[in-house]
C-alpha cells in the first residue's frame, strides 16, 4: 500500500470465500475509509452476511487479504480481529439471554477494557456511571434490571448495538439492525444508531431501501458473491443493473 496517503481503515483485496464447494464470495475488492456510512445490500444468499463473517475471521477466506489501518487482520482469531478495532451485531441477535440488560453491558464494558481498562473500571464507581451512560445512550434505563430473553425485540436490538458500541471499536459491523421491526421501530432504531455511533466508521447490511438512503452515505451492492455497483445511494438507485438483480424493476 502507498506510504503517501494513510491506509483506508477497511480494505479487502481480491476476497475469494468457498461454502460448501460453492463460491460465495469471488474476487472481492473493497475500502472503506474512516467515517463513512456504508450500506451493504443485495438479493438473500447474494453473500453479506458471509462477507462480515470473513471481516471479523469466522469464516476463513481462499485467496486474497483483509486489512484494518493497513494491518493485515484475515490470519488473526475473532477476538483479536475485534481487539484490533472490529465490533459487529448479528443478524439474529447474540446477548446473554439469562442476564440483565444492565449486567450485559457491564459483561461487554469487561470484556473490551483491556488491562488500564479494568483497573479504571474497577476503581469506584466507573464501572456504574459507564454502564449507566450506555444505559442512557440506548434508552434504556427502564428495562436495566430486566432479563435480556425477556426483551421486546426492538430492545433486544438496541441492546445488542450498545454490546457491540461499548468496545469503542472504530469500525462496525451492523447486520440487519432493522430486520423484522415494524417501520415505527425501524425508524426508532435508525435515529438510535445515528446517535450512537455518530463518531463510528460503519458497515451496514440492510434490506430496507428507505433505510438504506437515510443511513448511508455510500452502498454496496452484492450479487452472486460479487460487488455489481459502489456508489452514492443516488447512483445506485439510477444504476440499471441494480433495478434489475434488486429492485425487481426488470422486464
Ligand atoms: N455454512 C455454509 N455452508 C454452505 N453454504 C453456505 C453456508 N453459509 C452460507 N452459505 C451460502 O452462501 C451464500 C451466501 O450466504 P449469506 O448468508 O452470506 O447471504 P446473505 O446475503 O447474508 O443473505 P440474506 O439476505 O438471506 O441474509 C448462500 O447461498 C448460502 O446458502
Ligand atoms: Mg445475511
Amino acid at each position: 500500500m502507498s506510504t503517501q496517503q494513510p491506509a483506508p481503515l477497511l480494505a479487502l483485496q481480491g476476497v475469494h470465500c468457498v461454502l460448501g464447494g460453492q463460491p460465495v464470495l469471488t474476487d472481492l475488492n473493497l475500502q472503506v475509509q474512516g467515517g463513512e456510512r456504508v450500506a451493504v445490500i443485495g438479493p438473500n444468499g447474494a453473500g453479506k452476511t458471509t462477507l462480515f463473517q470473513v471481516i471479523s475471521g469466522l469464516r476463513p477466506l481462499h485467496a486474497g487479504s483483509v486489512w484494518l489501518r493497513g494491518r493485515r487482520i484475515d490470519r488473526l482469531s475473532p477476538p483479536q480481529i475485534a481487539r484490533a478495532g472490529v465490533g459487529r451485531s448479528f443478524q439474529t441477535p447474540q446477548v446473554f439471554g439469562h442476564l440483565s440488560v444492565a449486567d450485559n453491558l457491564r459483561c461487554a464494558l469487561l470484556a473490551h477494557a483491556g488491562s488500564n481498562g479494568l483497573r479504571r473500571l474497577a476503581r469506584d464507581t466507573a464501572l456504574e456511571q459507564d454502564t449507566a451512560a450506555w444505559l442512557h445512550a440506548l434508552q434504556l434505563q427502564a428495562l436495566a434490571s430486566a432479563r435480556a430473553q425477556h426483551l421486546d425485540y426492538a430492545s433486544l436490538r438496541a441492546l445488542e448495538l450498545g454490546l457491540a458500541l461499548s468496545g469503542k471499536a472504530p469500525l462496525l459491523l451492523l447486520d440487519e439492525p432493522t430486520a423484522g421491526m415494524s417501520r415505527a421501530q425501524a425508524g426508532e432504531m435508525l435515529d438510535l444508531i445515528l446517535q450512537v455511533c455518530r463518531d463510528r466508521t460503519l458497515l451496514v447490511i440492510e434490506h430496507d431501501l428507505d433505510a438504506v438512503f437515510r443511513l448511508a452515505s455510500r452502498v454496496i451492492v452484492l450479487h452472486q458473491g460479487r460487488a455489481l455497483a459502489d456508489g452514492t445511494p443516488q447512483d445506485i438507485r439510477a444504476d440499471a443493473r441494480v433495478q434489475a438483480v434488486y429492485l425487481g424493476l426488470a422486464p
